[in-house]
């Protein structure tokens, strides 16, 4: 498939940074162009001993030559995405367009009131401050920052060039689908639209070149910050069951609940999914720990990946069964 659009069916952190370093290193994309908000997105990826922690990056980092692009639409922290070049020295490889725009030290700040951190819960990193002023046509392009200047061009155009060349291209979506500022829960939501549609306008392609749309699910269901999360379960329940997890940007403990099936069918409907991924299968049975073959997944894993199949009306082509990049089932034989 020359184009793959990845996107998460949640609430973001379902895993997508890792789907994603998964695909580009077993099939080899020349190009991996991020869409979505901007740094308040975190992908942890975890690789030959390395972990990457990445908020501005495409998750393609851990996988050379593999070009990384960020699209017009997405909002850019200077500092954030100067350290994660210099930090895996990927400057050879990065572009960013010349239309994105800055997250400035003001946007912070105002991303800091008690409306936005305190009501909404954001992630505090200046995003939706910065759309707002981006709006109001009063926001700084790249092109005035002298760094970032040298590393801006026109990703749309080199993005469709690629295409046009018969060459794979992975466009890489933040966030999840219940956090558009369209169709998620407001108004506890991001600052944009993050659905597949919404992520292609990010990077300048139309909708008639995207050949598959692969949506991310997380074995459970889970939301940072505030916003209704339906069967919420209690501290004690998560704790005693292991699923505590953290934020990878605010470090705050993320909420969870059982497999969403209702919201995961209205996320692949609006994505228009291909496919489906599913990961932290084993933190959910754990005896599927690190397998790699979906036959050698133990009956009630698979009777739950066939439920999600029934009633999503979406095949699953990717199992996660642990936090390294190769730990992971690929159903060849659905995508
Ligand atoms: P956003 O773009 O911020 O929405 O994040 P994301 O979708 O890339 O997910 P994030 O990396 O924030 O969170 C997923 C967490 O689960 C990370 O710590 C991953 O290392 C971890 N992870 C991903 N897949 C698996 C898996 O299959 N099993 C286990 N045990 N951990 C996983
Ligand atoms: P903002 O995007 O920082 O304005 O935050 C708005 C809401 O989206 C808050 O509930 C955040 O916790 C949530 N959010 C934004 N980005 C992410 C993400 O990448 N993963 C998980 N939640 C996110
Ligand atoms: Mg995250």
């Amino acid at each position: 498939m020359p184009s793959t659009v990845v996107v998460g069916g949640f609430f973001g952190d379902e895993g997508k940074g890792k789907i994603i370093s998964y695909i580009t290193f077993t099939e080899k994309f020349d190009v991996a162009v991020r869409g979505g908000v901007g740094p308040n997105a975190g992908h942890t990826v975890v690789h030959g001993g390395m972990t990457y922690k990445l908020r501005m990056l495409p998750s393609a980092v851990a996988s050379p030559p593999t070009r990384l692009m960020i699209g017009p639409g997405v909002l850019i922290d200077p500092t954030v995405l100067l350290d994660e070049i210099q930090k895996y020295s990927v400057g050879s490889r990065v572009l960013v367009d010349r239309n994105c725009t800055l997250i400035e030290e003001k946007h912070i700040y105002a991303d800091r009131s008690d409306h936005l951190r305190g009501k909404i819960g954001t992630t505090g990193t200046g995003t939706g401050p910065a759309n707002s002023e981006r709006v109001l046509r009063n926001a700084k392009t790249v092109m005035t920052h002298q760094e970032l200047g040298k590393i801006a061009g026109n990703v749309s155009d080199e993005v469709n060039q690629y295409l046009d060349d018969g060459k794979r291209v992975l466009v890489e979506g933040t966030q999840g689908t219940f956090l558009s500022l369209y169709h998620g829960t407001y108004p506890f939501v991001t600052s944009k639209d993050v659905t597949a549609s919404a992520i292609c306008s990010d990077v300048g392609i139309g909708p008639k070149r995207v050949d598959e749309i692969l949506v991310v699910f997380k074995a459970f269901t889970t939301r940072v910050g505030e916003g209704p999360l339906e069967g919420e379960l209690p501290i004690e329940e998560i704790e005693r069951r292991g699923l505590t997890e953290r934020g990878t940007v605010t470090g705050r403990r993320r909420r969870i609940a059982p497999f969403d099936f209702r919201l995961a069918r209205v996320a692949a409907v609006l994505n228009s999914a291909t496919n489906l991924a599913i990961t932290k299968l084993d933190v959910l049975f754990p005896e599927t720990s690190g397998l790699r073959d979906f036959d050698s997944l133990t009956k009630r894993a698979i009777k739950f990946i066939e439920e999600v199949e029934l009633r999503v009306g979406v095949k699953v082509s990717l199992i996660g069964t642990g936090p390294e990049l190769s730990e992971v089932i690929h159903r060849k034989e659905v995508a």
